[in-house]
């Protein structure tokens, strides 16, 4: 076995050969990359390692669209969508996965579709497997059938299991997501019994919420659930787009129900996450209950995900918080892009900078990340803080909420440049 020392040697000797090698290995992550991207750093005084920057760039995490363009349900915020069903075959996967070698977590994300319609789950679980990723889903739990929960005990992915639940009320449920909820909540106590029966701790199931006016009441109840399932959290988002005047801040009780679920979620020992601006109001008014213990939500989510939690919710680049972590919210700014180490990638394979940003950064099936000049030259500008003008629309990004809070004018790349020369050419 390697040490680090020898390994940081290794490559200062012949960095192209133990690169190659990794790659080979499916082992360019974690400790072994690290140890890469520290030896670079120190070295970039040195013209010759300036090639290598793009150690640096690769993502940890892909944002990764499996399934598209059919979905199981049409709910009140997405309409869902109804076309024939298009998802990444197991090839397909291996392939993606060739040309990001850096990958250590996938979330699997279905655009206005759902992940576990995938009929090649469990192929899909062997394969990261493989390749050590760890994966994560946004689901909404309508496929939590023996077969998927088998899948999940033998391959022990998902690490993260994500419900979008919205609500408990089995009414409120209907007229959000137009479905019944008996058998979402049945499968969540079905993949815990088994995980009892196999002796295993994976998936860990969080419960997710988007607020709205008629379901924020139901808060506590999430709180309460999320405390019988032993699941990790609860987590709250706004909701965004064309539907964001059905968010939850309509309703003038949810200040409410947000203080009576941070209460019960205290005494159960529950995690509770929600929208970082609530919390804030909330601080402001002097209505956030004082916190009791230590946030389990680190321990248990690993590193990858505990630095990157604020991507877990349904919609990426939304800042949450606990009322642990309130403490620190000023440390939770990134003065950057904070999807740095992650790429939201599509069906076919187009990269976004994230799931809110629709910039075009190539494409993962026919470039391997570390050629792909567009991707590099544009991580490179988001890691000096210059952003493209659609980010600033994307007013849940942290990043963007920093910039208009501090009043920053803040520095656009590449879209400036050529709306300046279109302009010049008109
Ligand atoms: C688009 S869905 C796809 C995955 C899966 N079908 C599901 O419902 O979880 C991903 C997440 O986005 C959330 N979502 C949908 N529309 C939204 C909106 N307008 N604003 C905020 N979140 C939304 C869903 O509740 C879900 O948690
Ligand atoms: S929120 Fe999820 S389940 Fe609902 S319509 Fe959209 S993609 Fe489908």
């Amino acid at each position: 076995m390697t040490t680090k020392a020898e390994l940081a040697n290794l490559f200062k000797s012949n960095a192209d050969s133990v690169i190659n090698n990794l790659i080979i290995n499916k082992s360019l992550k974690g400790v072994h990359r690290n140890v890469i991207i520290d030896t670079l750093l120190d070295s970039l005084d040195d013209p010759v390692w300036h090639e290598y920057i793009w150690l640096i760039l690769l993502p940890r995490r892909l944002s990764l669209v499996t399934v598209d363009n059919f979905c199981n349900l049409a709910c009140r915020m997405c309409g869902g969508s109804k076309g024939k069903m298009k998802w990444i075959k197991p090839e397909n996967l291996t392939k993606l996965l060739g040309h990001c070698p850096t990958t250590e977590v996938i979330t699997f994300v279905a655009g206005n579709s759902e992940p576990m319609l995938n009929p090649d789950l469990p192929e899909n679980f062997r394969i990261l497997n493989e390749h050590g990723i760890r994966s994560t889903f946004v689901t909404n739990g309508h496929y939590l059938n023996r077969k998927n929960i088998a899948a999940m005990i033998e391959h022990q992915q998902p690490v993260s299991l994500n419900v979008s639940l919205d609500a408990i009320d089995q009414k409120i449920y209907q007229d959000i997501r137009g479905a019944d909820n008996t058998k979402v909540i049945k499968g969540l106590f079905d993949l815990n019994i088994a995980k009892e029966k196999a002796g295993v701790g994976l998936p860990q199931i969080s419960l997710l919420m988007v607020g709205m006016e008629d379901n924020i009441s139901e808060l506590p109840k999430f709180v309460k659930l999320a405390h019988d399932l032993s699941a990790l959290r609860v987590h709250v988002d706004h909701m965004l787009g064309n539907y964001s005047p059905g968010d939850f801040t309509i309703n003038p009780r949810w200040r409410e129900y947000m203080v009576e679920a941070l209460e019960l979620a205290e005494k159960l020992d529950v995690t509770l996450q929600l929208p970082l601006d609530s919390m804030q109001i909330l601080q402001r008014e002097d209505l956030l209950p004082k916190p009791e213990k230590k946030s389990p939500l680190k321990e248990a989510l690993g590193e990858v995900e505990a630095e990157e939690e604020y991507h877990d919710g349904g919609s990426c680049g939304i800042k949450a918080a606990t009322l642990e972590t309130m403490s620190k919210v000023e440390e939770m700014k990134t003065g950057l892009c904070p999807w740095l180490q992650d790429i939201h990638v599509d069906i076919d394979g187009g990269i976004q900078p994230c799931c809110n940003m629709p910039a075009n950064m190539g494409n993962l099936y026919d470039t391997p990340l570390w050629q792909n000049q567009n991707f590099l030259q544009t991580r490179t500008h988001h890691a000096k803080g210059e952003i493209e003008r659609l980010c600033m629309k994307n007013s849940n990004c942290i990043y963007v909420q920093e910039l208009k809070v501090k009043k920053v004018r803040p520095r656009y790349f590449r879209k400036e440049t050529i709306l300046r020369k279109i302009d010049q050419n008109t």
